[in-house]
């Protein structure tokens, strides 16, 4: 989490910091703040609060702020310290000759302060990252080189992060260094930019070099030097940026969210494209590199998640093990990492995340790495840190995600795992379930027109959300391959309205959660025609009984039994093993509706980031 961004050329560097701020506000939005540089002279502006605060405050300092062509930004999501103004960044050293932006966290942050501070340094705020200021700036006194000092001092910090320093002494450069979070420099022409993600210099420029770990680098107006962990200077290797301006607009809409929903039937559409042809003819999927003997060979899957995707890898399980007959575990990242794991050459370890900088599944990939298992990673994000680890990388090609509620990626996610399933089962010749995967294609190609069936008419679902946004609680339930479903609707809710939802496998209800019914929690309950319809039902009766209120959502329900809910939802005809696909964009939409008309922040939930790179 966090975003920095950097500019040095001939450009208003005020303006251009804060339109990529603005775009990087997903990674944090609780203070920001920028430093400028003008003669051998460095200005900071900071706010607490939302970038709005800051860009306030610079409006009234334009006449200083316009003349200077060099600057860093940061956009933070707190970490160490409250987020006010003292705790934003730009952070300085004591003589205030050296500022800094970082995204990461320091781990032996005390342990250096303690040295610092017998060195007489003066503390001005609570952060991990004031320490690296400090000890660049001590580097600094040794070796009155930024270049060196960056250099000496990241070999004493433990951690994550992405620096960007500018030094009074050196007023013509900026300073970068990486380890664990990610940094992008844009190359223009007389110009350079510095960024935590593409959106915030995709304007500017499509030319990029991704800086590696350990590396550290100096940006200049005309000129990018990058020098490898042992200080040897190496070749830039520029790449193009993947995306387009127009991607991060809201077009009209008024919230990302509900732009991102309304793309799911094209991002399905891009999925399929050159992988599902027709429903007689195999999956192809050159992305994946494992060969057909060595599927065959495979005696185990580990799917590795957290949030949104993590619920994706349990619709993933469900598939992979009924069409490819291959034992799948699912787990959270963070959990993964800390227990004694078993896997090795035969086993198929699947890292699934939208931003692929999700730290905690980084760290379980880079472990289960060396175990010589077969890494794939399905990933919005084919430039990201997790891509690079990929033994095969399946990009979903969703486009890029701004809101921070995760949904058009979760859609991509749920498709590669489909696909995937499918080529298993086919790489390894299972003749069982031949003529059901051959209407699952169908279906799949069907799936985009649905979508928008479906997204054509959301007045029911916004008279339902109007209806139950003042309960305080909700319960979801779902059996079968919808489990995931009710888990990724209720986390929705929570995210963006603040409502208390949880998701239960419905048979569970009788278990416990039934204590907690009346007619004051809500229970939606998702049912779709299939080998567990009739069972969830039940469990609506049992739940109708106790007189919580009942909102089906289904894609069948009989006259009779019409009766037992307060509310139905209806999405159109699905097999219950597709379902998935159609059931979470209404509950996508019943979040989104519910918090809007509670007026909350859509697309910048309070205290969440789009991309959590700390563990
Ligand atoms: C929920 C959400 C989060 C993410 C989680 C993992 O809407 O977005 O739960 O799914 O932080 O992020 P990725 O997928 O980027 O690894």
């Amino acid at each position: 989490m966090c975003g920095i961004i950097g500019y040095i050329g001939d450009k208003c560097a005020a303006d251009i910091l804060i339109s990529g701020l603005s775009h990087l506000e997903y990674r944090g939005y609780d203070s920001s703040g920028v430093a400028l540089m003008h003669g051998s002279e460095i200005d900071i502006y900071k706010a607490s609060g939302k970038l709005i605060n800051l860009i306030e405050i610079l409006k009234t300092k334009k006449a200083v702020t316009s003349i200077s062509n060099i600057g860093i930004g940061h956009i933070r999501w707190a970490t160490h310290g409250l987020p006010t103004t003292a705790n934003a960044h730009p952070h300085t050293c004591t003589c205030k000759s050296l500022t800094l932006v970082h995204n990461g966290i320091i781990e032996n942050y005390q342990e250096l302060k303690e040295d610092l501070l017998k060195e007489g340094c003066i503390f001005r705020s609570e952060t991990d990252t004031e320490i690296a200021a400090h000890l660049i700036a001590s580097e600094y006194g040794k070796t009155l080189d930024l270049l060196e000092a960056m250099q000496n001092a990241v070999k004493k910090i433990k951690g994550a992060f992405a620096f960007c320093a500018i030094h009074k002494n050196e007023p013509d450069k900026i300073v970068v260094a990486k380890r664990n979070a990610p940094l992008v420099l844009g190359v223009g022409n007389g110009e350079n930019y510095i960024a935590s993600d593409i959106p915030a210099i995709i304007e500017y420029t499509k030319k990029a070099i991704y800086l590696s770990d350990y590396q550290v680098g100096v940006i200049t107006k005309n000129d990018i030097k990058i020098y490898d962990e042992k200080g040897k200077l190496i070749p830039n290797k520029i790449e193009y940026m993947p995306f387009e301006a127009m991607a991060i607009s809201k077009l009209g809409y008024k919230h990302f969210m509900i732009k991102e929903i309304h793309e799911q039937s094209d991002v399905v559409r891009n999925n399929l494209q050159g992988k599902l042809i027709e429903h007689n003819k195999p999956i192809k999927l050159d992305d994946f590199k494992l060969s057909s003997s060595d599927i065959k060979k495979l005696s185990r899957i580990q799917i590795i998640a957290c949030g949104t995707s993590l619920h994706a890898g349990l619709v993933g399980k469900y598939i992979i093990e009924k069409y490819a007959g291959i034992p799948v575990d699912v787990e959270a990242s963070s959990e993964y990492i800390y227990r004694e794991t078993i896997a090795d050459k035969n086993t198929l370890v699947i890292g699934i995340s939208q931003s692929g900088e999700t730290a905690d599944t980084i760290t379980a990939i880079k472990q289960v790495k060396e175990k010589k298992s077969h890494i794939a990673i399905i990933t919005n994000r084919a430039d990201s840190t997790m891509a690079r680890l990929a033994d095969s990388l399946i990009p979903v090609n969703a486009g890029i995600e701004v809101s921070v509620a995760a949904t058009k990626s979760y859609m991509a996610q749920l498709i590669s795992l489909y696909l995937l399933a499918i080529y298993l089962n086919e790489a390894k010749g299972i003749k069982e379930y031949k003529e059901e995967i051959a209407r699952l294609k169908q279906e799949l190609i069907e799936l985009p027109n649905k979508i928008e069936a479906l997204l054509e008419n959301t007045s029911e679902i916004q008279r339902v959300a109007k209806k139950y946004s003042s309960y305080k609680n909700f319960i979801y339930i779902a059996r079968g391959i919808n489990l995931a479903t009710a888990l990724e609707g209720a986390l929705k809710l929570k995210e963006i309205s603040y409502i208390n939802a949880t998701g239960y496998g419905a048979g569970e209800l009788k278990h416990g959660p039934i204590a907690m019914l009346d007619e004051n929690m809500p229970v939606l309950a998702i049912l779709n025609t299939g080998i567990v319809y009739d069972k969830v039902l039940s469990n609506c009766e049992e739940a109708r009984a106790r007189q919580a209120k009942l909102i089906g959502v289904t894609n069948y329900i009989s006259e009779k039994d019409r009766a037992l809910f307060d509310d139905l939802i209806m999405i159109p005809d699905a097999s219950d093993i597709l379902s998935p696909a159609l059931n979470i964009i209404v509950l996508q939409l019943l979040a989104y509706y519910i918090a809007e008309y509670l007026g909350k922040d859509v697309d910048q939930p309070r205290n969440l980031a789009k991309s959590v790179t700390v563990e």
